[in-house]
């Protein structure tokens, strides 16, 4: 099974601005024709938040024109930029759990996907409250197939201090209830980061994908208030291969103007 993840594309309120010397629907553009073009056979397309940059309902709208091109299921949960009312607007099969928070359980060939949602709105950083993780220990215990996570804010610190101080906030409660089935989680997909990242938490794989738009810098050491470093290095959106033996997470990087070669 072949997904992709795209994360943090900051759509702005007006869709033809700037962000930070990108235009972000260009980005978004530049990424619906590489995959129409390379990888239109994937079954499932993740959007893992920040989607808007400031939760305008133009930019949803903008977002759901673009992504109109592509066969596959599209699927998206929310970042610390988004509202979930305009998610809801213009993405129908997203869905909230009883409490309002807009988590999606779906089932794939592989195993079920879980959407989670950490949105503390008007806060940068994340949170998974008692009433989500109950939502979450339903859906782990309701099944015995393999589970994928996905969710904006990682539930762990990357070691770039500034990123790190919007992380989720306090994943004690998130981590009890994972805990019991954490060997049949298969992977842990986040944005927010803007970075491509890998490695494993609580011997869970995880995984972060590029902006299709701006980078957060490679910076382990600077923390400035609330100022978050970033970088001109290349956007690019997550192609990830699934069977029964492995995953493996491709970064797709984009803007690389050189021509292709043989090596
Ligand atoms: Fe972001």
């Amino acid at each position: 099974m072949k997904i992709l993840q795209l994360s943090d594309l900051h759509l702005p309120d007006s869709p033809e601005r700037e962000l930070f010397g990108r235009r972000p629907l260009t980005q978004l553009h530049a990424v619906v024709d590489d995959i129409l073009a390379h990888h239109a056979d994937a079954e499932l397309c993740l959007l893992t938040g920040d989607l808007a940059d400031s939760g305008a309902d133009a930019a949803y709208a903008a977002l759901a024109e673009a992504l109109r091109p592509l066969p596959m299921r599209i699927q998206v949960l929310p970042g610390n930029h988004d509202r979930r009312a305009g998610l809801l607007r213009y993405f129908p099969n997203a869905t909230c759990d009883n409490a309002g928070f807009l988590q999606t359980a779906i089932e794939t060939p592989v195993g079920r996907f879980l959407l989670l949602d950490t949105l503390e709105a008007g806060a940068p950083w994340g949170s998974y409250c008692t009433e989500r993780c109950r939502w979450l220990a339903e859906q782990l215990s309701t099944s015995t197939v393999p589970i994928w996570l996905a969710m904006h804010h990682p539930p762990f610190k990357v070691g770039i201090p500034s990123m790190d101080q919007y992380a989720l906030l306090d994943a004690t409660d998130f981590r009890a209830t994972l805990l019991p089935h954490r060997a049949r989680i298969r992977h842990l997909f986040f944005g927010h980061l803007h970075r491509p990242i890998g490695g494993s938490w609580m011997g869970i794989p995880i995984s972060c994908t590029a902006s299709p738009n701006h980078q957060v810098a490679l910076d382990l050491h600077t923390l400035r208030g609330e100022a978050v470093p970033g970088c001109g290095e290349p956007a690019g959106y997550a192609v990830i291969l699934i069977n029964d033996e492995h995953t493996v997470v491709h970064h797709r990087m984009l803007n690389d103007d050189a021509p292709a070669f043989w090596l």
